[in-house]
């Protein structure tokens, strides 16, 4: 028997998501499209949680589709990709949707991005191109049947019973990004790798191993794992072995300790202090493209890691190693050595400021650019050792000086 979704989508739904796929349907069934929700979206339908993308996907041609939508003024599109046939399009009420022309793919070479065979194919076919089945499952926007659930692939089944699972045994070898994306919806949703994927996860990731991948989708996995900020998911990345994906070391961390630190010090880049403890191979940190701030932390967590902090060290010691460095690799850095010394500059010593200004050594009687640099860093000393407190006492200390 076939499943209808159609009060399921309108109870969870907006008005104004409704009324826009209310005008793409009738827009389909006046011109023969047929036309779907696809992946993501009909997933979450199922498991009654919110999505962020509504993708729909026209068995034909997208463009020609929405470029009928624009005529009516039902919306605006936004963007057209004429190679792969996508339309991004927003409707009233600011609402976004990705309009996909179905297509099939193949994978020329292994973990490289796909090409396109086919564009215009049957939803079956697109079907296949998919990573689990989760994600397989299409919902008809067509009056005829409206709401009604296609599955070609059993997911379903696999939402019901928690399971991810492939469509195929090449899924990994074609998009070793996917070992990533299974652990982001078995964190999300709480599911398991069916034993068979898990199987062929191991198997790739202990003999298939190359680093001629594409490292833009493993990027942005990694982002969208890591920045949940979940320590299950870290877990999970080391237990499962993912760290090998990217030629990393496997640390004696817990992700709970990762996460509380998190939480206290609040870094900017979330995901890259739990990347950070694991990455350390240069030669795919190039690979990452990361941006200038990025780049930042893995070279302070290079400079801390190779030049350590000595046993003795003064307040001003430990704030001169860390001065400079970026929050993230200062956890790191706590991380992999344990040495409080660097939750002691994070909690106490970073927050040490000289309240006096260079003009204002001037103005106090001090002339040279050198010496008040020199006068500077000495007042830095002494606050930090705590034999200095108040802006009085760094008033004193400089007009001691010219005693
Ligand atoms: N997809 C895939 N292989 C990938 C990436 C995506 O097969 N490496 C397919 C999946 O069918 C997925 C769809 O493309 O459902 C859209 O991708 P994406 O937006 O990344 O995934 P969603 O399932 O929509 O997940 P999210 O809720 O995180 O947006």
């Amino acid at each position: 028997m076939s499943l209808n979704i159609e009060k399921q989508m309108k109870a969870q739904l907006s008005d104004e998501i409704l009324n826009a796929l209310e005008l793409c349907s009738q827009t389909a069934d006046e011109n023969n499209f047929k036309i779907y929700l696809i992946g993501g979206i009909v997933r979450d339908l199922l498991l009654k949680k919110k999505s962020v993308d509504i993708d729909v996907t026209v068995e034909g041609d997208a463009i020609e589709f929405c470029h009928l939508l624009a005529e009516k003024k039902y919306c605006k599109i936004l963007q057209v990709q004429s190679a792969l046939k996508t339309v991004k399009a927003v409707f009233k009420g600011k609402t976004e949707i990705d309009f996909a022309s179905t297509r099939q793919e193949f994978y020329p070479h292994r973990g490289h991005l796909p090409v396109v065979v086919k564009i215009g194919c049957s939803l079956q076919e697109d079907v296949y191109r998919r990573d689990f089945t989760i994600n397989s499952l299409a919902m008809s926007l067509n009056k005829k049947n409206y709401g009604e659930v296609i599955d070609y692939v059993g997911g379903i089944k696999d939402i019901k019973n928690k399971k991810i699972r492939v469509l195929h045994d090449n899924s990994f070898n074609e998009d070793p990004s996917r070992i990533l994306r299974a652990l982001k919806f078995a964190a999300r949703f709480d599911f398991c790798r069916d034993k068979h994927t898990k199987m062929l996860q191991e198997k790739y990731i202990n003999t298939q191993l190359h680093e001629d991948i594409s490292w833009a989708r493993i990027k942005s996995e990694l982002k969208q794992c890591f920045s949940l900020n979940s320590a299950k998911v870290y877990d999970m990345f080391l237990v499962n072995e993912n760290y090998k994906l990217i030629y990393g070391q496997k640390p004696e961390i817990k992700g709970l300790e990762i996460k509380n630190l998190i939480d206290k010090y609040n870094p900017y880049n979330v995901w890259l202090v739990y990347l950070g403890t694991v990455l350390n191979n240069k030669k795919i940190i190039e690979q990452f493209c990361f941006t200038r701030s990025e780049k930042k932390i893995f070279t302070d967590i290079e400079f801390l890691m190779n030049n350590r902090l000595s046993v003795m060290n003064t307040n001003y010691d430990i704030y001169k190693f860390f001065e400079k460095r970026t929050t993230e690799s200062i956890l790191v850095y706590y991380l992999l050595t344990q040495r409080k010394e660097a939750l002691k500059y994070l909690e106490n010593l970073s927050l040490v400021r000289v309240e006096l200004n260079g003009d204002e050594i001037q103005e106090l009687g001090i002339k040279n650019g050198k010496e008040i640099g020199e006068i500077l860093e000495e007042i830095l000393k002494k606050k930090l050792s705590g034999s200095i407190v108040k802006k009085g006492d760094e008033i004193e200390f400089v007009k001691s000086k010219i005693k």
